[in-house]
């Protein structure tokens, strides 16, 4: 049975849902719908063609549905020459064609070995999901996790430092710390914005662009002004795409050895998550070190999916040059037999397959670290007070970090590092002067 290409990339896939993080999303972007269709043994009337496919067979195809391969295996020899599909009659070598048709992968001898392919359906499966649902979820994921912030600022409001700014300020990251990371935030926002504006180039932003046009222009535009506008446009966002890309995978080698350490799950994190982080109620304030649970979530997302992009954006960048899929299924499937439950994933796949792969794979992984993303910059700017300096000086208030990283203070005062302002002992209070009480007798002097 042929698996298709929306089962394969599902299994792929599972990674990211072991990770927790796809699983919400695999069902709706990993799988697209008219892909994940299983067998549509169709009773399609072929008699018209002598047999042979139909072009409701061919658009079924295009659309990603599965024709069985036994699909119009009749043979057009005889098909008068004046019909439909039987041009040659029976100087066609029906069967050649239809091997072609279905992928078969003839024999060549120059280099490029990829010309063995002469017709790839998979490509046709790929662009309906590139074009499709891959697109149409990845604008709902963003959209969804901003309306879930807003309404978490509606219901929760900006966490406040609850015992108001102190006077004292403590270093929370080095100069070489906050380069790191507002070197890896940069590139990340530039690789974002252009890879999404590829991404919705064709299905959004060019009616956007010919919208506004419309509002400026009184109503009209000429014929094809958003599609120029956006060309003209994207032509430098996809320059910034491959060249930007270098200053992220620098950045993320720089915080992975920066931060490593600091971010290996402990029990503390696990009662942090249990408290919800304290991020609901306003006098909770679970223990946290430098870096609280939620923290180091973050921490892994942008390390694992961060390398993830670059390894798929580099074999975009030299296509056919670095195959990943194939090897990945192989592991896949050795995994998955050895716990009874046998994937069967293709382990031969053609260059051009693992092109399609490398390239959902970068897109649906690009959009859930750019959800995370979303999330952390709402908690780092405006979400949270006093978190930003951080980032931004290096410093952050006193009250602030023993509200949200107490057992890092405590370890930053047992180190020397940091000293506390004395407590205020509160002063002596004066004596106060002998109570003037009136005698309760008359002092009669003594006789
Ligand atoms: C432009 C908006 C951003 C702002 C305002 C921002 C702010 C911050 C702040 C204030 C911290 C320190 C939190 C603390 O005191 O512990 C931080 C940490 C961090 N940021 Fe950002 N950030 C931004 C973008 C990004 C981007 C785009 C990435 C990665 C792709 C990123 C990755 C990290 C990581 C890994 C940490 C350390 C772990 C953590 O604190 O969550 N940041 N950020
Ligand atoms: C080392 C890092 C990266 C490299 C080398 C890289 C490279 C590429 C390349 C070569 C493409 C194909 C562009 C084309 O259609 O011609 C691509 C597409 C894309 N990239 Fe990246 N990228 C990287 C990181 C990122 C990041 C961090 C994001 C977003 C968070 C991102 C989002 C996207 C998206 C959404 C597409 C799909 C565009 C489409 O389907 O038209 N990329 N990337």
């Amino acid at each position: 049975m042929r698996i298709s290409l929306g089962k394969k990339l599902a299994a792929a896939l599972s990674f990211a849902v072991m990770l927790g993080f796809g699983g919400a999303l695999l069902p709706s972007i990993g799988v697209p719908a008219a892909i994940a269709q299983s067998e549509t043994a169709g009773s399609t009337d072929r008699s018209a063609t002598g047999g042979v496919q139909t072009l409701d067979d061919i658009l079924k195809r295009q659309r990603g549905e599965d024709v069985p391969a036994d699909a119009g295996t009749g043979s057009s020899d005889g098909a008068a020459a004046s019909d439909q599909l039987g041009t040659l009659g029976g100087a066609s070598d029906s069967e050649l064609w239809r091997k072609a048709r279905q992928g078969d992968t003839f024999s060549v001898s120059i280099p490029d070995k990829k010309s063995a392919t002469l017709m790839q359906d998979e490509g046709a499966e790929w662009l309906a999901a590139r074009n499709g649902p891959m697109t149409q979820y990845a604008l709902y994921a963003m959209a969804g996790i901003v309306l879930l912030l807003a309404l978490f600022m509606l219901l929760r409001g900006r966490i406040r430092i609850q015992e108001g700014w102190s006077t004292v300020k403590i270093e929370r990251f080095t100069f070489i710390e906050r380069f790191g990371h507002w070197l890896l935030a940069g590139s990340f926002l530039i690789l974002a914005v252009t890879g999404f504006a590829l991404l919705f180039g064709r299905e959004y932003l060019v009616p956007a662009i010919d919208w506004v046009g419309m509002k400026m222009n009184g109503g009209e535009v000429a014929p094809g002004y958003g599609k120029q506008i956006y060309a003209s446009s994207i032509g430098i966002g996809k320059w910034l795409h491959n060249n930007i890309a270098w200053a992220f995978v620098v950045s993320l080698v720089l915080i992975f050895f920066m931060w490593v350490l600091r971010n290996i799950p402990t029990w503390t994190d696990v009662k942090w998550f249990a408290q919800g982080g304290g991020l609901f109620s306003k006098n909770s304030h679970p223990h946290a070190r430098k870096f609280n649970g939620g923290q180091k979530l973050i921490f892994w997302s942008v390390i694992i999916f961060g390398a993830s992009l670059s390894a798929s954006g580099l074999s975009l960048l030299a296509p056919y040059e670095y195959p990943m899929f194939a090897p990945t299924f192989e592991k896949l499937n050795a995994a998955s037999e050895a716990i009874g439950y046998p994937l069967g994933l293709a382990t031969t796949l053609t260059p051009f397959q693992e092109m399609q792969y490398s390239h959902m794979w970068h897109t649906i992984i690009a959009t859930v670290l750019t959800i995370i993303i979303i999330a952390h910059i709402y908690i780092g700017s405006i979400g949270m007070q006093g978190a930003f300096g951080a980032m931004g000086s290096g410093k952050v208030d006193l009250n602030w970090a023993k509200e949200h990283h107490d057992l890092w203070v405590e370890k930053m005062v047992k180190d020397g590092k940091v000293t506390l302002p004395a407590a205020k002992v509160p002063a002596e209070p004066k004596k106060a002067p002998m109570p003037m009480k009136a005698p309760t007798k008359p002092n009669v002097p003594a006789e």
